[in-house]
């Protein structure tokens, strides 16, 4: 399994922070990572958790405008795009179809190859244009994952209650996390 995961401009570094590193403990599960920002998720990252973690991350990273990633074509064997953070212009351009930057495109060609999307939306109150745009999305075949946590687990701490969140993300995935299911002895 390959697996891309696009970092944008919406509240919750936290999410992709996490996300990465329950990436990188799962070598075995996951062939390869590749990641690519939008302009404005790094300013957020900078913003939410001051530091640059993610450089230490064995993870390769492309430009937003490299359309020649390999997960720009649905030629590539990458089997899932995962948004996260995921803002609601990051989903008004996948709605529409505008696939100007190799995030959008990536997700245009998830849907198109009938593979796997999932937008970790994160915005609060929705107004009607994200409502319909998330609606578009979800009728084309992605997964609408927003950022809101559980707490029936009794999470500890913010990287707990995030995880609560990213572990549906790579359950979605079809990865086998071990973690908290509801009401099923933990392993
Ligand atoms: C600190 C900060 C927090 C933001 N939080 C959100 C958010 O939670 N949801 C959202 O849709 N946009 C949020 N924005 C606005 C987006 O970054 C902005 O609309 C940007 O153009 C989105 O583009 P992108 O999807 O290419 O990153 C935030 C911006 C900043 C600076």
């Amino acid at each position: 399994m390959k697996i891309a995961v696009a970092i944008t401009g919406a509240s919750g570094a936290i999410y992709a922070k996490v996300l990465l590193e329950q990436l990188k403990s799962l070598k075995n599960e996951v062939k390869e990572v590749s990641l690519v920002w939008s302009d404005n998720a790094r300013t957020v990252w900078d913003h939410e958790l001051g530091n640059r973690d993610f450089e230490h991350l064995p993870f390769r990273s492309y430009d937003k405008n490299d359309f020649m990633a390999p997960f720009a074509s649905g030629s590539s064997s990458y089997g899932a795009l995962i948004i996260c953070p995921c803002s609601m212009g990051t989903i008004g351009r996948i709605a529409n179809g505008v696939s100007n930057d190799l995030i959008t495109r990536a997700a245009d060609v998830m849907l198109k190859e009938r593979r796997k999307l999932i937008c970790v939306v994160r915005e609060t109150p929705y107004n009607l244009i994200h409502l319909r745009n998330m609606t578009t999305v979800t009728e084309a075949g992605g997964v609408i994952c927003p950022a809101t946590p559980s707490f029936y687990s009794n999470p500890e701490g913010i990287e707990g209650v995030v995880k609560t969140v990213t572990d549906r993300v790579l359950l979605l995935c079809g990865i086998d996390v071990k973690g908290y299911r509801w009401n099923e002895p933990e392993e």
